[in-house]
């Protein structure tokens, strides 16, 4: 008998036909996020669940599952949406899609950047609300990143990634790792290896590349934050919930860090308001992934790890 194979909200054309080569598809009809009980009803008596990262995949619904459930593929390379311990408890693979959204991420990362320093987004603003201006000498200074240091806070294959740009922008490159990267890593990119506390204390932008995980939660909490240059800018392209956002709200207050720019939010789609009314914040809707290109990659992706696992076969990546 084939295995149904439940999709909880739309991916690629391409990704689903894939996916129909393992088994039946039965994708939610509804193209919004599920609430849990909407999860429950499409996941039951499933072989394998397509998920989102804004789905929780918790005990409860893998009770819901049943015992035919062998594979949650997460279209995305985070996995914080699922609990990997009571998924592997009870022998079901959980598979992810690193690598093919590195570039893209990477890129936003540097957008948001270019768009904090540069004041772009502030530009922008000014334009389209009609507002008079003129060219002057003094008129919306930003900050140059020549020279200037970099932090990054986890240096996986996206952290690689940014900090690969960062050099072609001509700064200089710190990073706050649990391992050291190979040598050969650090001699290329010039790399300096820090604690977490040195790296905000010594950084002018710190950009979070790291998983979401018990021990990253808040990892800027206040009194991280108050390490931080009075002049240093944030970057967040991870999770949202690896700073504590009401802190930044009150850091930003206070004029420490100067800037932030953010892709992701600790309660997602909500954002604080204190965030929204800053002009020296640049805010996206979780961006990071969201090319074409990439997108269809991450479909695709999860779409083999499907087959594969029901195929009996080892997928290609495997969370452990
Ligand atoms: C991921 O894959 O974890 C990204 O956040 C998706 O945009």
């Amino acid at each position: 008998m084939a295995e149904r194979i439940a999709v909880t909200r739309r991916i690629p054309g391409p990704a689903l036909e894939l996916l129909s080569a393992g088994g039946d598809v039965d994708l939610s009809p509804h193209d919004r996020p599920l609430s849990a009980d909407e999860l429950s009803e499409l996941v039951q008596g499933a072989g394998a669940i397509v998920t989102m990262l804004h789905d929780r995949v918790d005990a409860a619904l893998l009770d819901a599952a049943g015992p035919r459930l062998r594979v949650v593929a997460n279209v995305a390379v985070g996995y914080d949406n699922i609990d990997v311990a009571e998924a592997q408890r009870r022998k079901i693979v959980v598979t992810n899609t690193p690598g093919v959204l590195t570039d893209a991420t990477a890129d936003l990362a540097l957008g948001l950047l270019l768009a904090l320093s540069r004041r772009i987004g502030e530009g922008e603003r000014l334009i389209r609300a009609g507002r008079p201006w003129s060219w002057d000498m003094n008129f919306m200074l930003g900050t140059g990143l020549q020279c200037k240091t970099l932090g990054i806070v986890g240096l996986g294959a996206i952290g690689q990634a940014v900090a690969r740009r960062a050099r072609a922008f001509g700064m200089n490159i710190a990073y706050s790792s649990r391992r050291r990267v190979d040598p050969a890593i650090e001699a290329e990119l010039d790399l300096v290896h820090r604690s977490v506390n040195d790296l905000l204390r010594e950084s002018d932008v710190v950009s979070l590349h790291c998983p979401l995980t018990p021990d990253t939660r808040h990892l800027l909490d206040a009194r991280r934050l108050a390490l931080m240059k009075p002049t240093a800018l944030l970057i967040n392209t991870a999770r949202g919930a690896i700073v504590d956002e009401a802190a930044l709200v009150e850091a930003l207050a206070r004029g420490c860090p100067a800037g932030a720019a953010l892709d992701v939010y600790e309660r997602e789609p909500a954002v604080d308001s204190g965030l929204v009314e800053r002009d020296d914040v640049v805010l996206l809707p979780h961006l990071g992934s969201a090319t074409v290109e990439t997108r269809a990659a991450m479909g695709k992706l999860a779409a083999e790890n499907v087959v594969a696992v029901l195929g009996g076969r080892t997928p290609r990546n495997p969370v452990d």
